[in-house]
């Protein structure tokens, strides 16, 4: 029985000029081609393979900068791995390289081995890819031009070893730009973003922004995190003493302290509320606060997260009740954005 003549695509590297014959060597570029193709596939199937080893994948977005994004998402990642599970993070921001910094790995440069390459280590166990670590000087900033910012992404994608994961966190640059795109076209299977907003209407309206992005990217929205949300101080003064705090916009507080003398009275510094609205307004959940805390601006300075350093404190266990409202929503997929995909 005779078999027919192979068929090739047009666009086939391979050129057939005598058919049903042996095909002729590849030339140099053809075999260029091919093994750019052969580089292609090998990723294409990293990548399914990523679906498969890790669990969950979230986004961490924000409209605006400055909202302390970096450090959700870093605090979402060790308020998980201090649960006992296995975490990575990947952080994709060229302009800031402020999640190595957070994660006591300043200074890293990019392990390769293999053609694959390996995550660092930082507190609590957490897998780190960060853009950062391409960088030769931290301090000069870096302008890459839009293709090769991305191809980076797509190679922090299929290219990482990270080994099996329980969840994937991605801390992206400011805004609604190329970057979030990039991921949500190459990754598969992301289980949806997280939304960080400050409690201020103008961050309010720019992360209002991210949630229509989410939608017009086809990723569910899991739901508003409020970060800086009131500022607690605290204090002593003799068993049962009423004291008056006063508060930005005129309000009084008043407080007791408690049978050990402690008092303790949380101010809103910016306006309240303003994570719930949004995510009320869009139907998506909301997520919980976490504290203004300038523990977190001491924390990004000497490499050392509060939630490494005071693992009981009131951040750590706001931290923990918003990674609990993640897991609920990711793990019984019931996240939806509950909003029409435009
Ligand atoms: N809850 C918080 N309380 C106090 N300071 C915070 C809080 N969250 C973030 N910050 C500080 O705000 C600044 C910006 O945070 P960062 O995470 O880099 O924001 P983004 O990634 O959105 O640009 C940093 O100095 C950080 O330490
Ligand atoms: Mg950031």
């Amino acid at each position: 029985m005779s078999h027919p003549p192979m068929q090739l695509m047009a666009d086939s590297p391979v050129k057939v000029n005598n058919p049903g014959g042996a095909p002729e060597p590849a030339s140099p570029e053809d075999q260029k081609k091919m093994e750019a193709a052969y580089a292609q596939m090998k990723r294409k199937m990293a990548i399914s393979e990523m679906g498969k080893t890790i669990k969950h994948k979230i986004m961490v977005l924000s409209g605006k900068g400055g909202v302390g994004k970096s450090t959700v998402a870093t605090g979402l990642a060790l308020s998980l791995a201090q649960k006992g599970l296995k975490v990575g993070l990947l952080d994709i921001d060229i302009t800031g390289p402020n999640v190595p910094k957070m994660m006591g790995l300043d200074g890293r440069r990019l392990n390769v081995e293999g053609g694959r390459i390996h995550p660092a280590e930082g507190h609590l166990g957490v897998k780190v890819i960060s853009m950062a670590f391409l960088l030769e000087d931290e301090d000069s900033p870096v302008v890459w031009r839009g293709p090769i910012k991305l191809g980076a992404i797509q190679q922090f994608i299929g290219d990482v070893e990270w080994g099996g994961l329980d969840y994937l966190i991605i801390d992206f640059p400011p805004g609604t730009s190329d970057e979030p795109l990039t991921v949500a076209q190459n990754l598969p299977d992301i289980d949806g973003m997280v939304i960080v907003t400050t409690p201020q209407d103008v961050a309010l309206l720019d992360s209002r922004k991210s949630i229509t992005f989410a939608n017009s990217l086809k990723v569910d929205v899991i739901g508003v995190v409020e970060n800086m949300s009131g500022y607690t101080i605290r204090g002593k003064a003799p068993a049962g003493t009423a004291i008056e705090l006063a508060a930005p916009g005129g309000k009084t507080i008043k407080v007791t302290t408690d049978d050990n003398g402690d008092w303790a009275g949380t101010l809103d510094i910016f306006k309240a509320g303003g994570g719930e609205r949004t995510a009320n307004d869009f139907g998506v959940p909301f997520l919980g606060k976490l504290p203004f805390d300038p523990g977190f601006v001491r924390g990004g300075d000497d490499g050392v997260h509060r939630i490494v350093s005071e693992p009981e404190g009131e951040s750590s266990v706001a931290f923990a009740k918003v990674v609990t409202e993640i897991q609920d929503i990711v793990e019984s997929g019931s996240n939806g954005p509950g909003l029409e995909i435009i």
